[in-house]
């Protein structure tokens, strides 16, 4: 009998206890519902402008936002009637946390003065431009290049990207340490025109960096790099040096007949003519 009753007490009063937590949740969400506070971008640099939105469902003419740091009120411009609030970061300590607040003595929904959870920017440093670095061995497939790319500056992680001319040639490789990224590739033929660039960018918005454009270099410690683009200097070089042989055969034979021929032994006018004439 006992244990009967006090069961049927305890389910009376359990279903009491939801009422009364399910009328809380539909004030909460029905008639009290909490602003919205952000920002374009979560992740600013030193120096950046930047908007606080402060926003809610359902608008009115009435309504006053209010924008805090911490506790602190900060006053706007236009006192409350704007939703945007616009700051500079200037010190670590512009970061946050801020919230707002919505009031409205007319509209019912509002009447309840009510924040927005807290909200914080993160301060990075923008990427620094990056530095290229290419090397190349000759294999037996063609030029084997190596490029390396590094910001000596910015808030990891970096995404780095590799360019010929405008046209990506790599994904974005995603570095959290202050290394290098590295991409290789192996190339036919060279037309020699062929120049590379690397793209640094960090989360920041709008901040992407580019190294400058270089070319494939012409000389490398190990391996015989480019001796295809070297061989038609080897030829000329040769090509020069067949030209010059038949002149130092015939430029000694002028010069003794010419000496014959005008009986001077030691003519200094005609020497530096005679040398410039060896020389071309
Ligand atoms: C940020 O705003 C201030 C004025 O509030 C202006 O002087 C400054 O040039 C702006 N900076 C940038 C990076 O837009
Ligand atoms: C915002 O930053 C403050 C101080 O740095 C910190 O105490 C708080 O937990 C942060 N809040 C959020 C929501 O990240
Ligand atoms: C490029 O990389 C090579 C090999 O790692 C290194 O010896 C050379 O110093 C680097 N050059 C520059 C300009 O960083
Ligand atoms: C790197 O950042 C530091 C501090 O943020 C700055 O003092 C320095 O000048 C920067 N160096 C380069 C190469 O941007
Ligand atoms: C690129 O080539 C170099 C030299 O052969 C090698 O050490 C390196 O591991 C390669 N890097 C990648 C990302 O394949
Ligand atoms: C960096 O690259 C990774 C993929 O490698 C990507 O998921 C991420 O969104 C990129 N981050 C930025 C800031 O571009």
């Amino acid at each position: 009998m006992m244990w009967k009753k006090s069961f049927l007490v305890f389910l009376f009063s359990l279903s009491i206890q939801n009422a009364v937590l399910d009328d809380d949740r539909t004030k909460k969400t029905d008639e009290c519902p909490s602003p919205r506070l952000s920002s374009q971008t979560t992740v600013v640099t030193k120096g950046q402008n930047v908007s606080l939105i402060c926003s809610i469902e359902k608008k009115s003419q009435t309504i006053m936002y209010y924008f805090y740091q911490g506790d602190k009120y900060l006053r706007t411009k236009d006192n409350g009637e704007s939703n945007i609030f616009n700051l500079r970061i200037s010190e670590a300590r512009d970061l946050g946390p801020y919230k707002c607040k919505v009031q409205d003595s007319i509209s019912s929904v509002y009447r309840c003065s009510k924040y927005s959870p807290d909200f914080n920017f993160t301060l990075l440093d923008p990427v620094a431009t990056p530095v290229l670095n290419i090397s190349v061995i000759q294999t037996e497939a063609g030029l084997y290049i190596t490029l390396r790319c590094i910001s000596p500056n910015g808030s990891l992680p970096i995404n780095y990207t590799f360019f010929e001319k405008n046209a990506a040639i790599s994904p974005a490789i995603s570095k959290d340490v202050r290394q290098p990224a590295e991409f290789n590739f192996t190339k036919k033929s060279t037309q020699g025109d062929e120049e590379y660039r690397c793209e640094a960018k960090n989360r920041l918005l709008n901040n992407a960096k580019y190294s400058q454009y270089s070319p494939i270099p012409l000389t490398d410690g190990d391996g015989c790099a480019l001796c295809l683009q070297l061989l038609p200097v080897g030829l000329l070089l040769v090509l020069k040096v067949i030209a010059l042989i038949p002149a130092c055969w015939i430029l000694p034979k002028y010069k003794a007949r010419k000496a014959m021929r005008d009986n001077v032994p030691e003519d200094y006018g005609h020497t530096p003519m005679e040398v410039g004439e060896y020389e071309k």
